[in-house]
Parts: structure tokens; C-alpha cells; sequence
């Protein structure tokens, strides 16, 4: 019987389709609902043949040895896999999968929440009545800044990146992207994008979106010099990781009206916020939920599952993101 460490409880539907699989007695189950702590990470590690991983933990040379040669994957309950050093796994002979696909719309959607509760400052407001300050319409009360009709810019222009681009029809945009391979004549055509260098993005953009993933090189890719580069009427909004921002230039860019405002919904030390952040008034601040539905946690956390499945069974896994076979 193989051993399967899943490092916090996901949702049933995953546990079920693993215990279908392998019978529950393979399923070791760290039972805390926050992320393992490393050293019960190591120790529970030690036997086993899969792991369900979350992106809160390191997956490193450390942890496939502490596992041992019997350790065939790593399953990220996530799209994103920078916590994983994907070169130790595959030195170990260790697939690495993800969840891509499943959770793009949800992103998306979220990408897209983060912009209007920004442009129209929606939490603000929500404070400001909540905590009985609300007395009148006033015509120059909590002024935002239009969305219709605007330009939005994309950094990474990959599947969440084309799901968000897509949404901005309906909002009569023009959408700018610079990614590392621009899309043929054809397909920008259709999705009705423009390539555009990285400084023409920031300088023509009304709205800022990455969407690529945390690398060496997109780490504080928005930076000083970037939020400079963008209007001051500019708003930012962060839905990928949070180092590919520099927070400390972030805040002090809205400190200082740079730009006008920003969405977070991911920090560069998760769960710590930059306290200047949390001193400003302009920013939309949510904890890290952008893939967080009912209907698309489960479909990431199944899919993790049939990874593991496919893995322990000698087939190929749905969607592995390193070329160790299986
Ligand atoms: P994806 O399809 O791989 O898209 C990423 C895009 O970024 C690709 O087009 C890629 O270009 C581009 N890219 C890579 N390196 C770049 C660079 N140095 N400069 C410019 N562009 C670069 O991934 P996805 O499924 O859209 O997910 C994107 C990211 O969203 C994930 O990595 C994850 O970190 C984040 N995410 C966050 C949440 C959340 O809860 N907030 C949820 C889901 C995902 P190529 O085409 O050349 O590869
Ligand atoms: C979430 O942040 C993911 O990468 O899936
Ligand atoms: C606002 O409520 C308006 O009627 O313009």
C-alpha cells in the first residue's frame, strides 16, 4: 500500500477519490487546519510515495530526501508551483504537477472584482457606512474612477491573463499585453489584444494586471521606476504573487499619489501586509482568494488527486508540469 502525505485537509471529494483509489489507511493526513509546520513536514514526509502539497510549504531537495527514493510526486494543490524547486524534483525522478485550467475563470472573476472594488473604492465605502459616518449624498462623495471605456494592461498573458482580457469586452476596453511570447496576428486579432513593450504597458494602461507567474525574472517586476512609469490615475491590482511587486515602492507610490490606487490579493510574505499597505487608505486588501469557490477548490483539489492516481499507477499524469516519466 502506497503512502499519500497530504499536508492539509482539502476538500472530501479529493480524499474520497484518493481512499477509492489506495483505501484510506494510505491517506496521512496532517490534521491542523493551518499550513505543517516544517519539522512535522519533514518527519511525516519520511515513507512516502505521493504528496498533496499546498502553496504554503517549500517542496525542496530537503523535503525529497527526508522522503525518500519512493516519493513519485508531488501533487501542488495550485496552478502556481513556485514553491516547488521543480529541478530538485526531477533530479529525485519526482513528478510535479499542478491545477491549471480548473481554477482559470474563478481567477478571473476574482481578477475582475479586485478592479471594480478598486476603481470604485467599495471597501472604503463599506467602512465608512458601516462605522456610522454616513450622513448624505454628496456630489463629491468617495470619488472613484471609471471603468467603461478605459485601457487595461496585462503582464503575462497566459490562460488567467486571457480569461481577464476576455471579461473587458464587456467593458468596451481597450486591452494592451506584454508577455514573454506574444500571441500570433490571428489570436490577437480575436481576443482584440495589442502586444505592446513593457514601458508603452505602463505608460498607456488606466488599469495594471500581471498574470504571469513568480520567477527570478518577474520577481519586483512592478517596482519604483514601473509604478512611476504608470498615470496618476492608474490603478494596480495584483492577483498572481505577491513578490512580483515591490510593496514597499507600492505603498509609498500610493502614499504619495503616483498612482491612484491598488488591489492586492496576494503579499509578498504571506500572511504578514506590509504595514505601510495597511496604513493606506487607497488599496483594496483581500487574503489570498482568488481560486476560493466551492466548485472550483474541489475541482482543484480532484485534480491533484488524479495526479497522485495516475502517478502510483504507472500512467501518465493529467497535467504534470516537469518531463520525469512516469
Ligand atoms: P499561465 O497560463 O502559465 O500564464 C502565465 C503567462 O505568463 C504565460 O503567458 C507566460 O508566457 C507568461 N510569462 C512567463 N514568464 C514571463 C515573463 N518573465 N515575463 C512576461 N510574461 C511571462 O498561468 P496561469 O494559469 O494563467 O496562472 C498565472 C499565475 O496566476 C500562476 O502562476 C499563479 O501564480 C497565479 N494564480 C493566483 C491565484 C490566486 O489565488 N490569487 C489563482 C490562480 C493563479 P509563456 O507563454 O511564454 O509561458
Ligand atoms: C493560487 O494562488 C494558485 O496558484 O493556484
Ligand atoms: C444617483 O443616485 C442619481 O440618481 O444620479
Amino acid at each position: 500500500m502506497p503512502k499519500i502525505l497530504i499536508t492539509r485537509r482539502p476538500p472530501e471529494s479529493a480524499i474520497e477519490r484518493l481512499a477509492d483509489a489506495f483505501g484510506h489507511d494510505a491517506l496521512e493526513i496532517f490534521p491542523e487546519d493551518r499550513p505543517i509546520p516544517r519539522d512535522e513536514l519533514l518527519a511525516r514526509v519520511a515513507g512516502a510515495h505521493a504528496i498533496l502539497s499546498m502553496l504554503t510549504e517549500s517542496m525542496d531537495d530537503e523535503v525529497f530526501s527526508a522522503a525518500g527514493t519512493q516519493l513519485r510526486v508531488v501533487a501542488n494543490m495550485a496552478v502556481g508551483y513556485n514553491n516547488i524547486d521543480v529541478e530538485a524534483a526531477t533530479a529525485h525522478n519526482i513528478v510535479v504537477s499542478n491545477t491549471p485550467d480548473v481554477l482559470t475563470e474563478t481567477t478571473a472573476d476574482l481578477t475582475w472584482a479586485l478592479i471594480l472594488a478598486t476603481c470604485r473604492r467599495l471597501t472604503e465605502s463599506e467602512h465608512f457606512l458601516r462605522s456610522g459616518q454616513w450622513s448624505s449624498w454628496s456630489p463629491t462623495f468617495m470619488l472613484g474612477v471609471d471603468v467603461y471605456g478605459k485601457t487595461l494592461g496585462i503582464y503575462g498573458l497566459g490562460r488567467i491573463g486571457k480569461a481577464v482580457a476576455r471579461r473587458a469586452a464587456a467593458f468596451n476596453m481597450k486591452v494592451l499585453y506584454h508577455s514573454r511570447t506574444p500571441l500570433s496576428d490571428a489570436e490577437e486579432k480575436s481576443l482584440g489584444l495589442r502586444y505592446v513593450d513593457f514601458p508603452t504597458l505602463l505608460a498607456e494602461s488606466d488599469i495594471v494586471s500581471p498574470h504571469c507567474p513568480l520567477t527570478d525574472e518577474t520577481h519586483h517586476i512592478f517596482n519604483a521606476e514601473a509604478f512611476q512609469a504608470m498615470k496618476p490615475a492608474a490603478v494596480f491590482v495584483n492577483t498572481t504573487r505577491g513578490p512580483v511587486v515591490d510593496e514597499a515602492a507600492l505603498a509609498k507610490a500610493l502614499h504619495e499619489k503616483e498612482i491612484f490606487a491598488a488591489g492586492l490579493d496576494v503579499f509578498e510574505n504571506e500572511p504578514t501586509v506590509h504595514p505601510d499597505l495597511l496604513s493606506t487608505e487607497n488599496i483594496v486588501l483581500l487574503p489570498h482568494i482568488g481560486s476560493s469557490t466551492l466548485e472550483t477548490r474541489a475541482a482543484m483539489a480532484n485534480l491533484a488527486a488524479d495526479n497522485i492516481i495516475a502517478v502510483l499507477n504507472g500512467k501518465t499524469p493529467p497535467t504534470s508540469v516537469n518531463l520525469v516519466s512516469a
